[in-house]
């Protein structure tokens, strides 16, 4: 069992990375929270699959447990789903005193979230992510949100967890797709931040695609320990925590554009990052030789790398990105394999080029 501490003082907690914890889940939580009433959120998918596993560990730990499921999809995360949670809440009689525990990927986690924010002006939550994506990102860092029809993420709030409880076992029943989506999150760790993770990536793509356990978990300890570091910085995205965004804002451009249902997170940020990686490589900052390895680890993967037509609408869309400041765009771009730079003077000309480029590879 890996164990990992987001330093964040007095909002500080654990990430509990290991094989079938499910089980273990009411123990891990009744140990740190003290608190015995539970609303635990998911979605007919994943509770289908371990609801009962966790709901009974709660129970035989002597907690009361209520279940609120919510639509699965990205489009679903919006606050109208976020409301119903909420109405659940309330007849179940969820006080301020409660704890909200959130049992899937990255949506359920953000969506969960963002009602343990704001019900009875909050309540403690857990996260126990099921996916990749959500394993090495979205559940460590307390931003939770939902979609605003304009725009990705708008309405949201800073919200930690008081425990992250990653079982690597629940794994095995992802999708192909939605697995390889969290690979795109993960590439995006090497690429930013670390050229080790990047280069171990490389040497392991087989046993990563065969979901080798020891692989993975290493993978995911890193990934974590990466983003806790960042987040322990920066808590609110005042200054570093905008790195954990590369390839993003193109990212969530595609996936408006797509209106949330034809690409995943995951494999929105993939393509993001490989224009990223493109566009830095335009002006100057990453080698030849480091972009050919992006995009062949990328290819490797299996990951999309392709953009769609139309990189003017895309830039469009780009322009109601989160990260904008005084109108103008920030990029975060690979400045080497494991190290990045913010640049908000990149001209339009210079994007459209990038997103070009990646629509007309070909491997
Ligand atoms: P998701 O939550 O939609 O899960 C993908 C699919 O996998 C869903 O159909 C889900 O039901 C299914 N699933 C989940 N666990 C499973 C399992 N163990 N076995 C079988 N199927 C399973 O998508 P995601 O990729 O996990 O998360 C994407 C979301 O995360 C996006 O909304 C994105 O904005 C958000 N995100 C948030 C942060 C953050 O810091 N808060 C960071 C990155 C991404
Ligand atoms: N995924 C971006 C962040 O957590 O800041």
């Amino acid at each position: 069992m890996a164990k990992l501490t987001v330093d964040l003082g007095e909002r500080s907690y654990e990430i509990i990375i290991a094989a079938d914890l499910l089980g273990k889940a009411g123990e891990l939580i009744a140990s740190r929270t003290g608190i015995n009433k539970v609303l635990l959120v998911s979605n007919p998918l994943v509770f289908s699959l371990y609801g009962e596993k966790v709901a009974g560990s709660l129970r035989g730990n002597g907690f009361e447990v209520a279940t609120a499921l919510m639509p699965d999809g990205e489009s679903y995360k919006n606050i109208k789903e976020a409301m119903k949670i909420i109405d659940r809440a309330v007849s179940c009689g969820i006080e301020r005193s409660s704890l909200i525990v959130a049992l899937g990927g990255g949506v359920v986690g953000d969506l969960a979230g963002l009602v343990a924010a704001i019900y009875q002006r909050g309540v403690r939550f857990v996260q126990i992510p099921t996916t990749l994506l959500a394993q090495v990102d979205s559940s460590v860092g307390g931003k939770v949100a939902v979609n605003h029809r304009r725009g990705k993420n708008l309405i949201g709030a800073f919200h930690q967890p008081a425990l992250v409880v990653a079982d690597t076992s629940t794994l095995t029943t992802l999708s192909p797709r939605d697995y390889l989506s969290g690979l795109g999150e993960v590439i995006k760790y090497g690429v930013a931040f670390d050229a080790d993770l990047f280069s171990y990536l490389e040497k392991h793509h087989q046993q990563i695609l065969k979901r080798e356990e020891t692989v993975l978990e290493h993978v995911i300890l890193r990934c974590c320990g990466l983003k806790s570091m960042v987040v322990a910085k920066d808590e609110r995205e005042d200054n570093v925590r905008i790195s954990l965004n590369l390839g993003h804002t193109f990212g969530h451009a595609l996936e408006k554009m797509g209106n949330y249902r034809e690409y995943c997170h995951g494999e929105a940020v993939a393509m993001g990052t490989v224009a990223a990686s493109l566009l830095s490589n335009h002006l100057g900052m990453l080698s030849d030789d480091e972009l050919e390895r992006i995009l062949k680890l990328f290819d490797h993967l299996g990951l999309p790398t392709a953009f769609p037509e139309n990189p003017a609408a895309i830039y469009r869309y780009m322009l109601h990105d989160k990260k904008i400041q005084a109108g103008k765009l920030r990029l975060v771009l690979p400045a080497t394999i494991g190290s990045y730079t913010i640049r908000d003077d990149v001209s339009r000309a210079m994007i459209i080029r990038a997103m070009e480029t990646a629509r007309h590879m070909r491997f």
